[in-house]
């Protein structure tokens, strides 16, 4: 009698890799998810972006953040092909995306293509709040990288400086805490570690040590 054929093919399986990098706002989450994805040659997405998204149609509609129903329905209907990065980056749309992020609706009418992404063939690195809890909580490796309020509120000045956007370091401090505090307090997909995380605190560590710091925790992870 011939040997079993196995069914599939395992290394295929095996081969595929999904990254989840949550964290809190100007945790140098965006900039490693980015890195990883380039490194590995995977699809990237930023799940912020989708969250601003619908808070800057909300904002040029004219629309109250907190009206659940036109939220839902400008989450469920944008062409995320047309994003304007350029429109979603400021200081104002990161706090309205934390508002509109807080209403269970909008965050149901993301979820599938958020899944859909993360299901590219070769699999694919995104990055959130709840990306490891709720998006992709099979992914193979799941980041949670943090840094203090004060490290983060300085990042996020110099990046707004950049930009020409003029903000005070206690007013960036200041919209940081409220950002934390709202996202890790509402109901639905708070803000917090998958229990499989691993944690990855950039406080102290300049962009590349990061980067090397969180290449070192995926290729443990996927060998083990
Ligand atoms: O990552 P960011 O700063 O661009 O995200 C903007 C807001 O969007 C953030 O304060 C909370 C929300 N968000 C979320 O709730 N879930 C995600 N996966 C990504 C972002």
């Amino acid at each position: 009698m011939p040997a079993a054929q196995p069914t599939a093919s395992p290394r295929q399986r095996t081969d595929r890799l999904v990254i989840a990098v949550d964290g809190p706002a100007a945790s140098g989450k965006g900039t490693l998810a980015r890195r990883l994805a380039a490194h590995y040659g995977l699809p990237y997405l930023d799940t912020g972006l989708l969250y601003r998204m619908v808070a800057r149609t909300m904002l040029d509609a004219g629309e109250p953040l907190d009206d659940a129903e036109a939220a839902a329905a400008s989450a469920a209907g944008f062409d995320d092909t047309a994003i304007d990065e350029s429109r979603l980056r400021g200081r104002e749309i990161g706090e309205a995306a934390s508002v509109v992020a807080a209403i269970p609706a909008v965050r149901r009418a993301l979820i599938d293509r958020q899944r859909r992404f993360a299901a590219a063939s070769a699999g694919a690195v995104l990055d959130g709040r709840d990306i490891g809890t709720v998006i992709c909580p099979d992914a193979t490796v799941k980041l949670f990288v943090t840094a203090t309020p004060e490290v983060r509120a300085a990042r996020r000045h110099k990046e707004l400086a950049g930009r020409g956007e003029a903000a005070t370091l206690d007013g960036i401090l200041a919209d940081i805490r409220r950002r934390d505090a709202r996202d890790s307090g509402r109901g639905d997909a708070p803000l917090k570690a998958a229990e499989d995380a691993v944690q990855l605190d950039t406080s102290a560590l300049g962009v590349e040590e990061a980067f090397q710091a969180a290449l070192a925790i995926v290729e443990t992870r996927r060998r083990g």
